[in-house]
Order: structure tokens, then sequence, then C-alpha cells
């Protein structure tokens, strides 16, 4: 078992229009590590970096300088598709602004980056990619066309997406952002839930004060620095919390059953999962 952290930040910094008139340090050195089964919130004014950093962090985007470790593997000397492939099988994203791919169905959205990794669809990917949208209340949109599906079930048809892979790391920013409190408070719920139950390591980009608090740790970025890092001790305890949850959730049901917030307990088995956490060991 890979004991580095699941990722860790040494001295980014991020500019925009590099070498240009309108050059921007976007990120101004962030040092940071997120362990395994962390479940953090990353709070900050609109413009602070938010989504600047989760695209450097998630592969997307490189850094100017600095170095990104995912799951103990430096990321800086990777050529793109070495990368493509580290993020496939270690990072689901919840993009600020969910790209679905419109005229595909919920189910095809949620089998995308299944399909990417292991190619032609199978039954199994068919399951779990049911499963999940069962867990994200959706099981009767599944064959919908994402554009036909509103903004709300298009997010968690995203969130379905990002847990396809059973990522080490998921990486959400305003995942419950366009949705009314009690649909975001059903998404946080399952995004806690396979936190328990898998040990799935999520930042989460709030700008809800509320949800931040439900999160174990509250990182602050103002101006494209961390500002404050610390833990949060939760408003409601995890023996609280899963006395709420249903019978189903305790003892592993595999159809899961519907807790009183629509959001079930099914976690999608690790079948794709095994690969992941693979790479180098961290220096340090
Ligand atoms: N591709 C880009 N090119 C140039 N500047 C950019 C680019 N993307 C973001 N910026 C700038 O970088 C800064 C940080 O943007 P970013 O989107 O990371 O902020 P944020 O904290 O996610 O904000 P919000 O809460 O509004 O989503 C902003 O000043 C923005 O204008
Ligand atoms: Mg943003």
């Amino acid at each position: 078992m890979n004991e580095s952290p699941v990722l860790r930040l040494d001295g980014v910094h991020k500019s925009y229009a590099l070498g240009t008139p309108a050059e921007l340090e976007v990120l101004h050195g962030i040092d940071l590590t997120l362990d395994r089964g962390e479940f953090t919130a990353l709070i900050g004014p609109s413009g602070s970096g938010k989504s600047t950093l989760l695209n450097v962090m998630g592969l997307l985007d490189r850094p100017t300088t600095g170095e990104v470790w995912i799951a103990g593997a430096a990321s800086a000397r990777l050529d793109e598709a070495q990368r493509t492939q580290l993020r496939g099988r270690t990072i689901g994203f919840v993009f600020q602004y969910h790209y679905l791919l419109p005229e595909f169905t919920a189910l095809e959205n949620v089998m995308m980056p299944m399909m990417a990794a292991h190619g032609r669809p199978d039954r199994a990917m068919r399951e779990t990619a049911g499963g999940l949208l069962a867990e994200v209340g959706l099981a009767d949109r599944a064959h919908h066309k994402a554009n036909d599906l509103s903004g709300g079930q298009q997010q968690r048809v995203a969130i379905a997406r990002a847990l396809a892979m059973s990522p080490a790391l998921v990486l959400a920013d305003e995942p419950s952002g366009n949705l009314d409190t009690q649909s975001a408070d059903a998404v946080f719920d399952l995004l806690r839930k396979v936190n328990e139950v898998q040990k799935t390591t999520f930042l989460i980009v709030t700008h809800d004060p509320r949800l931040a608090r439900r999160c174990d740790r509250i990182i602050e970025l103002v101006d494209g620095r961390i500002v404050n890092d610390r833990p949060n001790v939760r408003e409601m305890h995890q023996a609280d919390a899963l006395d709420q949850t249903p019978s189903g959730y305790a003892s592993g049901n595999p159809e899961g059953s519907r807790a009183a917030n629509g959001v079930t307990a099914f976690v999608p088995s690790n079948r794709t999962h095994s690969s992941n956490c693979a790479g180098s060991t961290a220096r340090k």
C-alpha cells in the first residue's frame, strides 16, 4: 500500500499569459498536502484562484513553477499522455460548470471515464454507472440525454461521473453551487459517504460556509495565497451521522437503500480502482 500523500504541492506558482503584457500571477507559492481520506473545503473570494488551483492539482494545467505530486508521483516531467493516464486513474473532477456531453445519455456520460480507461463499454461498466446514478437519485433519468436534464440533475450526473473510476482524489468545484439547499445537502451527504466508505480524499470548493463547516479541514485562499488552513470540528459527529444512515449502508447492501435525503447508500465497487496510487515514493 502506498503511504504517500494523495496530493502534494510544493511551491506552486501559476501565471496566465506568461511573457505578455497581460501576464498575471494568480497563485503565489502554494504548499499543500492532502492525505488519504481527508475531506477538505477550499474557500475564498471570487477570483482568489480556487479553480486555477484545482486545475493545477488535477493536472489539467501546469504550474509555472513548483511541483505537483499525485500519489507519490512527480508530475512536472511527465508528458501529456502520462499526465492524462495518471489523472484518469487517480482523480475525479466535478467542474464548476459541469461539462457533460449534451447529446449522450446520463448513463453514457457516467460511463465515459471507464471507457476512456478500459475501452468498449461492457455490462460491469453499465452496472457501475447505473448504481452511481441511483446513488445521486437519478435512476429514472439514466437514459435521458444530458441536455434534457435540469441544471441540478446535470450536476448530479457530473458527480456520478467523477466517482466512476473510484478515484483516490475527487476535486469538486462548487459541486452544489447551483442546487437548492435540500439537494445541496443530499449531494454533500453522498460525497461524505463515499469518503467514509472508500476513504476517498475530497477537496471541495464552496462559497457556502454552512457546507464548509461540514468538512474536516478548511483551507482559505485569498489573492492566490493560503491564508488559513485549519482542522474543523464537524458540527455533526460521525457516530451521529451513522445513526441516521439506512441499514443498507452499514450492512453493505449493494442495492443501497434510500435515505431520508433522497440519496441512496450505494457505493461502487473498487473494480476499477486497483491500479490507483501507483508511483514512486515521494521525497522528504
Ligand atoms: N485562462 C485564464 N487566463 C487569464 N486569466 C485567468 C484565466 N483563468 C482565470 N484567470 C484569472 O485568474 C484569477 C483567478 O481565477 P479563478 O477562476 O481561479 O478564481 P476562483 O477563485 O475560482 O473564482 P470564482 O469563485 O469566481 O470561481 C482571476 O483574476 C481570473 O480572472
Ligand atoms: Mg472558480
